[in-house]
């Protein structure tokens, strides 16, 4: 594990404004119609990091692209991890993220992972402040939209051997968000379940956030393309019957008397609005399940009546219903089945939580922008 133990306990910014940010109009009109991971403001963050000097020289600097060598390990050894999380301005103005040191621990476990250095939690939430303070103007407040949050490391030393490089560099971008999905995320998406493709396997990357995972899945996520589907669902690498997750998202099953079920695997990605949907349904006395579950259970369930709704989550996806999916030998659902009334109803309580529209009992969120 590599340590920080050289590391200050705060952060002094450096700050260099961009000559050249969009006008307030140019911003108007982005955030009018944002679209999802399309347009970026005008700011970013960067802290490097050197085996050397632990974490240093943390910059706030005008957007804009980044100089690596050719030989940079990140282009060649893919050691990278992202995170994604979203601001969202309240009704009286203030920004907020939602449950931001769940994400600072996710970052530090896929550091762990992929022989990368741990981000300290005070330097990961210092990094969300500043770049909200520089570009707190382009978090939107039309309903359901949101400043999406994408803080990333990576391998920058220039070293063709394989082991751990010793030069990295932290960086947070922002991009103003609506809907992922075309149809506004209560509209409910078909997946194509991927039976050639997997998208982890044992002691492999899945619970990390990192490109590779990613990566792996677009040749399956462009089969659900040509299918007509909205996200490719994988399933375990082993046996092939197993529920994983899909390409971006999580995904949880809802049975008749109320239990929501959702697969427990080492190769998917924790999911931080998965685990807040169950907690709710917990608060609601509703039961929850984590644990291996099959693809024929999702079948066989959904032909009896045992089980009733689906839905996708995750920060990009909120919660998205799920009508249909579809594989090559068979189909659960129809493509035209309407939203079901639990999946609405706990997306409903979330996002009332993160706009500040509802009481956040649970103390999940951390304003940004004082
Ligand atoms: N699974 C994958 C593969 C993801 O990319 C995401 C999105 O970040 C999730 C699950 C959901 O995670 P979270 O709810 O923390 O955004
Ligand atoms: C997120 O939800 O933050 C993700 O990283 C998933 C991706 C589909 C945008």
């Amino acid at each position: 594990m590599i340590k920080n133990l050289l590391a200050p306990t705060t952060l002094q910014f450096l700050r260099s404004m961009n000559p050249e940010a969009k006008s307030e109009m140019e911003r108007m009109e982005i955030l009018a119609d944002p679209g999802f991971g399309k347009h970026f403001t005008d700011h970013m963050v960067d802290i490097c990091w050197s085996a050397r000097g632990s974490w240093h020289r943390p910059r706030v600097q005008p957007y804009g692209p980044i100089s690596l060598d050719p030989a940079a390990a990140v282009l060649h050894y893919g050691q990278e991890i992202f995170e994604g999380m979203k601001a969202y301005r309240h009704e009286d103005g203030s920004i907020w993220t939602f449950r931001p040191e769940k994400n600072a621990e996710r970052m530090q476990r896929s550091a762990r992972r992929m022989a990368l250095p741990e981000l300290p939690t005070e330097y990961f939430i210092d990094s969300l402040k500043e770049i909200i303070k520089a570009d707190g103007a382009w978090v939107p407040s039309e309903p359901d939209t949101s400043l999406y949050i994408r803080p990333f490391m990576f391998a920058k030393e220039s070293f063709l051997g394989v082991r751990p490089a010793e030069k990295v560099n932290y960086y947070v971008i922002a991009s103003p968000a609506g809907p992922y999905f075309a149809g506004g995320g209560v509209v409910p998406i078909s997946i194509w379940l991927s039976t050639t493709y997997s998208r982890a396997g044992k002691g492999g990357t899945g619970a990390a956030k990192t490109g590779g995972n990613y990566a792996s899945s677009l040749v399956a996520q462009a089969e659900a393309y040509d299918n007509g589907c909205d996200q490719v669902l994988f399933l375990d690498s082993e046996e092939n019957k197993y529920l994983e997750e899909l390409g971006g998202m999580n995904i949880v099953l809802v049975y008749k008397d109320g239990t929501l079920v959702t697969p427990h695997s080492d190769s998917i990605l924790e999911g931080i609005t998965r685990d807040s949907i169950l907690e709710l349904a917990e608060d609601r006395g509703l039961k929850v399940e984590r644990r291996r579950v099959t693809i024929d259970e999702w079948r066989e369930g959904v032909a009896s009546g045992d089980i009733v709704e689906a839905f996708a989550c995750g920060t990009a996806a909120v919660v998205t219903p799920i009508a249909l999916v579809k594989s090559a030998d068979f189909e659960i659902g129809s493509a035209d089945a309407p939203a079901g009334p639990l999946t609405l109803s706990l997306r409903e309580e979330l996002t009332d939580i993160q706009y500040g529209r509802r009481e956040d009992v649970h103390g999940w969120m951390t304003r940004l922008d004082a």
